[in-house]
């Protein structure tokens, strides 16, 4: 991992801002540097929607206007990081929790920059655990669930999301084809949402200051 490559890649992102903008802002340590650097041009753009109470505290804290997405519609431009991402643009998120408002903003958002070190990129996704969502009554049901499926279930013990919810962490997948598990695992009572973005891949992925 490349702390460097991470400002890289959030500075880079930049360049995609427009005037006059509403930009959707995604969670994590690279878009901490993207959140720095859209303070400087806080005076040009109209505001941000935020996937998280932490990326929404940096945005206030730095004088960024915080919007709702109810009130905003759609956005042209979301820009995020994520844990792994292949060579299709395809994307396991959620290592921070912000899984399901990162995936509602993707969805809603015209063009998804995503921000990354060379350390994320991989042929087949699957060995960052693929976090998943649940409502907490649903746990071990979502887990037996994945159990059947080959995965091994770990909760992420402690952690409740912005949401309310809990996380469950699956490990040992070798995801060949991640859209038919993201359609398979949002059919599962209880998964509120997945961490696989293959049906809503990336446009453009930055590793450090390079398009992909
Ligand atoms: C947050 O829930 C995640 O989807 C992040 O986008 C992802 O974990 C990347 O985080 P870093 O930029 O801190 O590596």
């Amino acid at each position: 991992m490349s702390a460097n490559e991470k400002r890289q890649a959030g500075e880079a992102a930049i360049r995609y801002v427009e005037n006059g903008a509403i930009v959707g802002v995604g969670t994590g340590s690279t878009v901490a540097f993207f959140i720095d650097a859209l303070a400087d041009l806080k005076d040009r753009i109209e505001g941000a929607v935020s996937s998280s109470e932490q990326s929404t505290a940096q945005l206030k804290r730095l004088g960024i206007p915080v919007l709702d997405l109810n009130a905003t519609g759609p956005l042209n431009l979301y820009v995020d990081g994520a844990d792994e991402c292949d060579t299709h643009k395809r994307l396991i998120k959620g290592g921070g929790a912000a899984l399901t408002r990162e995936k509602i903003i993707a969805e809603a958002s015209a063009k998804f920059v995503c921000i990354i070190d060379s350390s994320k990129q991989v042929q087949l996704l699957g060995k960052f655990p693929l976090p998943i969502e649940v409502i907490p009554m649903a746990r071990s049901l979502v887990g037996r669930e994945i159990v059947k499926r080959g995965g091994n279930p770990v909760w992420r013990d402690g952690v409740v999301t912005d949401n309310g919810n809990w996380v469950i962490d699956v490990h040992g997948w070798q995801i060949a084809d991640p859209m038919a598990l993201e359609k398979d695992l949002n059919q599962i009572p209880g998964v509120v949402a997945v961490g696989l973005f293959a049906r809503r891949p990336a446009d453009v992925v930055l590793v450090g200051d390079r398009v992909m």
